[in-house]
């Protein structure tokens, strides 16, 4: 097991060899709320108890509803651990104090500073970037390298997106407010706003799906959505898929805004060592492997993992390496200044 931490493992059996045999059985045991619904999941778990013999025990549900109940179970919650996708609901949790400082070498190794809390309480285990999808068939009429591009005049009546108050947008407005401004961000989301096709309406995939239909040009939406569409069992979904090309935007700058599924270790967790062994696990190549391809996205550990056929076509892309805990943080006012400029 080369990233799995022994010591932590060892630190949670060696203080509790004086404890009543009930709590030692307790300490073999982590409770992951997960928002994760993934096939891969469970196989991702039994590889854990496989090489620590500690068991999983996963209680899944919506990230919001499990949020509330960690916050309603209080003191004696047996949550150990919290995996939900957004940085956003990470920060939120962390600032309703559901979740605890971890310091872990391992996981200070593994996982890129601006993909975990500064404080340690929560990682990022893999990696969405929020792009731009065009038509394969279309020129635009000016070239579309940034996310600032498409607030052109140029673009009117192409642009399809979510509304301005989900996550997703919310987290890559956050980026725009902290690299342009209060001012810059207004002046994009009303460039955007000018150029859509059609309100804002529905998930990624429909924008994606939209664009391939002829209904706009530009969607705006995370890369797993598009590759599911690539890896459809769907005939008529693979060949719109075919007919989208990626942009990674801001490449010869800031790089591409990227959001992050993690994990944080929960504040009164029971099970506190075993609960870092797992999240030190999850970081290990073949669990980064099955949790990032659970749903074709990319790992936070660069270069020793495979990503799907599908994503890895895209090639190599730079990331921005803004902390996801600032833009998410700036979140609540960017998505003031959106709807300020009529983004729904
Ligand atoms: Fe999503």
């Amino acid at each position: 097991m080369p990233t799995l931490s022994r010591r932590h493992l060892l630190a949670g059996t060696a203080g509790l060899l004086a404890a009543p045999a009930v709590l030692r059985a307790q300490e073999r045991v982590v409770n992951v709320y997960s928002s994760r619904h993934y096939d891969t999941d469970r196989a991702l778990y039994d590889g854990f108890t496989a090489v620590s013999g500690v068991r999983i025990r996963l209680i899944e549900g919506e990230a919001d509803a499990l949020i509330e109940r960690i916050r309603n179970e209080g003191a004696n919650s047996p949550a150990d651990v919290l995996v939900t996708v957004d940085a956003a609901r990470l920060v939120r949790a962390a600032e309703m104090n559901l979740l605890q400082p971890v310091r872990s070498p391992v996981l200070e190794a593994r996982v890129p500073a601006h993909l975990r809390d500064p404080d340690g309480l929560w990682f990022g285990l893999s990696v969405r970037a929020r792009i731009l999808m065009v038509a394969a068939d279309w020129t635009p009429p000016k070239p579309i390298e940034r996310y600032e591009d498409i607030a052109d005049p140029a673009f009117r009546n192409t642009i399809l997106t979510r509304t301005s108050n989900h996550p997703y947008n919310i987290s890559l407005a956050g980026s725009i407010l902290h690299y342009n401004g209060a001012d810059g961000l207004e002046a994009w989301a009303r460039g955007v706003v000018a150029n859509l096709a059609r309100p804002p309406q529905g998930g990624d995939t429909p924008q994606i799906l939209a664009v391939a239909a002829g209904q706009g040009r530009i969607a705006i939406a995370n890369t797993y959505y598009l590759a599911r569409l690539l890896r459809s069992t769907n005939p008529r979904e693979r060949e719109a898929a075919q007919r989208i090309r990626a942009i990674f935007p801001n490449q010869g700058d800031r790089g591409t805004h990227v959001n992050i599924s993690g994990a944080g270790v929960v504040r009164t967790a029971p099970n506190r060592e075993a609960a870092v062994g797992f999240i030190e696990y999850l970081t290990s190549v073949r669990a980064q492997e099955m949790f990032a391809n659970g749903n074709n996205e990319y790992p936070v550990v660069a270069d020793e993992v495979n990503v799907v056929p599908e994503v890895a076509a895209w090639g190599r892309w730079k990331q921005d390496r803004l902390n996801a805990a600032t833009y998410a943080k700036l979140g609540p006012q960017a998505l003031m200044i959106m709807q300020r400029a009529g983004w729904l």
